[in-house]
């Protein structure tokens, strides 16, 4: 466990790293290593002895695609602590390849629904689905950056990695469509996006579901969380996983829920790529044929998430096809995944200029300029800078130079003047949700060192 002795900041308090000049552009001659001192103090404070929580109270147990975003930041000051956090995440992984969402390694009655509701008898117990594949991305990234002992690292891990994808294959699409499914919203790891209430729809909450109590919005202003409606239906979805007894096939063709998720697909489309750029760097050349037939499976499976009638790319109902009929920061993940022809990408673009001039910080979980639009809850609205990070990636990889500059300027804005909260108002950046949050620490010092790396580059 680390120790730490230095008393966090936040808000406003936090030294601005970057000075910003009246055309948006951002000098970055200040950067030093007392700006950095901030985030890894959050960090070191969130570190429970192997493992990351995403913040104090509100979130108290390991999350899946937490730990990895966490795990990058780590990385720049600690990378044996950085590839533990990985481990210890994949420690938990199921027999069958499952990484789960929630590892329970202790029982804390601060959070709710705890192990006793999801019932998986796993050693930890976890719960019973998985969140956005990320991992693969991240892995890669820190091999990159790294030297042997990273790709020695990489190394042990790798047949993990495959297993969890070929899980999320066979288990995400068992008919081989190349559309992946979630069976709960918070699969997606953008629980109350009204993406979901199309399939929220039908799922029925039963009269004798069982009594429980939220613990939440005991943490959290109940106007930035999910709605009670909403939760029941969240937790009617778990009671029905528990009783199948977390039998995936059977979940997939009868549960309550199941939706084709723009964020998952082309995370998982993008982590697939990158899987397949580090069995080659780590020489699994006998994987690259199984990694290479996702790659192009689910190239084709985002087709069917293109909604013809706004030009971009939606969630949609597998279920009945219904389309959603807005563009969210998951649609903008398109450019991460590398998907889509030249007409359908011109496209995108058009609606990420169009919404960022809509909001003062971008990119806002969902269109500002559409009317469920809530600029303060959850997944409604907020801007998230895991989402961000991916964004910024992707536009950068695309071409879309300029549009990559502003996400990452108004991740920067958003840190060092509201403080690292677990995401923030779009139209005038409060910080809301949980503060002194881990993966929000971690992308700020992950972007930090990056600029520091590309300056560098360009100077040598
Ligand atoms: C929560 O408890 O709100 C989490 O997002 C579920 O994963």
């Amino acid at each position: 466990m680390f120790v730490v002795d230095t008393p966090l900041q936040g808000g406003n308090d936090m030294p601005q790293c970057f000075d910003f000049k009246a055309d948006g552009t951002v000098h970055r001659e200040h950067l030093t290593a007392e700006h950095q001192q901030t985030p890894i103090n959050i960090i070191k404070n969130n570190d429970r002895g192997g493992y990351t929580v995403p913040t104090n109270r509100l979130y108290p147990y390991q999350w899946n695609w937490d730990s990895g975003f966490t795990a990058l930041g780590i990385w720049h000051f600690s990378k044996w602590r950085a590839w533990l956090e990985i481990t210890s995440l994949l420690g938990a992984q199921w027999e069958d390849g499952m990484v789960p969402h929630i590892i329970f390694r202790r029982n804390d009655p601060d959070y709710f629904p705890g192990p006793d509701v999801w019932k998986t008898n796993t050693q930890p117990p976890t719960s019973g689905h998985s969140q956005p594949p990320v991992l693969a991305s991240i892995v890669l990234q820190m091999v990159r950056m790294g030297s042997n002992y990273d790709k020695k690292k990489a190394k042990q891990i790798f047949s993990r990695l495959m297993s969890y994808h070929r899980w999320f294959a066979t288990n995400r699409d068992p008919l081989g469509t190349g559309i992946i499914g979630i069976i709960h919203p918070w699969e997606s790891g953008r629980d109350n996006c009204p993406d979901w209430d199309i399939g929220l729809k039908s799922v029925d909450v039963p009269d004798d579901l069982m009594h429980y109590q939220r613990r939440d919005t005991s943490h959290v202003d109940v106007n930035q969380r999910p709605t009670q409606e909403q939760y029941d239906k969240f937790i009617a979805i778990v009671e029905f996983g528990q009783k199948a007894g977390w039998n995936h096939k059977l979940i997939h063709n009868d549960g309550p829920f199941l939706m084709a998720d723009p964020g998952v697909q082309f995370i998982f489309l993008r982590a697939n790529k990158d899987l397949f750029e580090l069995a080659q760097l780590l020489d699994f050349t006998d994987e690259l044929k199984e990694i290479q037939d996702w790659i192009e499976l689910l190239t084709k499976g985002c087709e069917w998430l293109w909604n013809d009638s706004i030009g971009s790319y939606c969630a949609r109902d597998i279920k009945s096809g219904t389309f959603s009929n807005a563009t969210t920061n998951a649609s903008m993940l398109s450019f991460f995944a590398g998907a889509g022809s030249k007409v359908q990408k011109e496209s995108m673009a058009h609606h990420c200029n169009r919404i960022l001039s809509a909001c003062s910080y971008g990119m806002p979980s969902w269109d500002p300029q559409h009317e469920e639009f809530e600029s303060k809850r959850y997944w409604r609205g907020p801007v998230w800078l895991v989402m961000n990070h991916m964004i910024a990636i992707g536009l950068q990889d695309s071409g879309e130079s300029g549009l990559a500059e502003r996400i990452r300027n108004d991740t920067y804005r958003l840190v060092e003047n509201n403080g690292m909260a677990e995401y923030f108002d779009p139209l005038d950046g409060t910080g809301l949700g949980g503060m002194n949050f881990s993966w929000t620490a971690a992308i700020y010092l992950n972007q930090c060192n990056d600029e520091v790396a590309n300056t560098l580059d360009t100077t040598q």
